[in-house]
């Protein structure tokens, strides 16, 4: 059988066979929605390839067999953690952001004045940047007396726990965080940065898998949820869209990455007249609702 050469980081290549890279396929897809491409073995390899090693087992394909065999929850949990992207920074597309301040927050405070309650989503967290970044310009506007919170999930308890410590790496804060948001939010532990108590008693932090139903979540003024739907397939990315419409409030904003689009699902939501990419809400609601 055909076999294809990959590179594992810090390692020698090693080969994904074509019925481990099925194996992982399917697996993906069942437990997050995740759809691996064809040819992607270097990825494979490259994420997979430290968990075997710290396994003790020799390549990716003894993870699978293993895997396979023994169907163990607690691995199949660190191998999708493994095969998740979950790239992200302070202020990701910050013309958002800038919509955000200037456009959103300024109707919302007039709209929901009587109860002075906002509620935001980050739905595909990550690491936390998206959420912390919501939460200081939430304080910069002077929404601290407000009774706000922004709900930030993610499929990958790794990274929620990150998030959840609230601390990052110069390298981190290095990308896309202003320096006088630095100063004024974070303070420094050894090499890393901690972000305020402030900021983050607005963020609760919960797992929570795209595909469940949302029925029990919102209703929300806006939810970010970028960078994660161009990993799911046509019907996945339908599912998940539909659920998200009916979080939002009539007037709530459906942010969705920078680079990305409804992809056909144009009934559902439709674009917010902004300078800002990627901003959405409910199709068929009036606009000044
Ligand atoms: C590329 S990151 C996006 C982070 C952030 N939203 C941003 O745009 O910077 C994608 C995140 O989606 C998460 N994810 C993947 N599948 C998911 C699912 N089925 N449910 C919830 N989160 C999922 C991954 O764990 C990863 O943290």
């Amino acid at each position: 059988m055909e076999k294809k050469l990959s590179v594992a980081a810090g390692s020698e290549p090693q080969e994904v066979a074509p019925e481990s890279y099925r194996f992982l396929q399917q697996l993906l897809y069942a437990r997050s929605g995740l759809v691996l491409e064809p040819g992607k073995d270097y990825l494979v390899s490259a994420r997979l390839g430290p968990l075997a090693r710290e396994l003790g087992l020799g390549t990716v394909n003894d993870l699978c067999a293993l895997l396979e065999a023994t169907r163990r929850p607690d691995l199949t949990r660190r191998v999708v953690e493994a095969m998740t992207t979950n790239e992200t920074s302070f202020f990701r597309d910050p013309a958002q952001f800038e919509a955000i301040r200037k456009e959103l927050l300024p109707r919302l405070r007039g709209r929901r004045a009587a109860l002075r309650r906002l509620r935001f989503w980050s739905a595909a967290a990550s690491t936390g940047q998206e959420a912390y970044s919501l939460a200081m310009v939430l304080l910069e506007e002077g929404l601290a007396e407000w009774d706000v919170e922004i709900l930030a999930t993610d499929i990958n308890r790794q990274v929620l726990e990150r998030a959840r410590s609230g601390r990052f790496t110069q390298l981190e804060v290095n990308r896309g965080l202003p320096a006088p948001m630095l100063v004024r939010y974070f303070r420094r532990i050894g090499l890393d940065w901690q972000i305020s108590e402030e900021a983050r008693r607005l963020v609760r932090f919960e797992e929570f898998d795209l595909r469940s139903s949302m029925r029990t979540l919102g209703p929300f003024d806006a939810v970010f949820c970028r960078n994660v739907l161009i990993y799911f397939d046509a019907d996945t990315k339908q599912r998940v869209l539909t659920e998200l419409r009916r979080t939002l409030m009539p007037d709530g904003w459906l942010l969705l990455g920078g680079a990305e689009m409804l992809w056909g699902n144009e009934a559902l939501f439709e674009r917010v007249r902004s300078n800002a990419p990627a901003i959405y809400r409910p199709a068929g609601e009036q606009e000044n609702c």
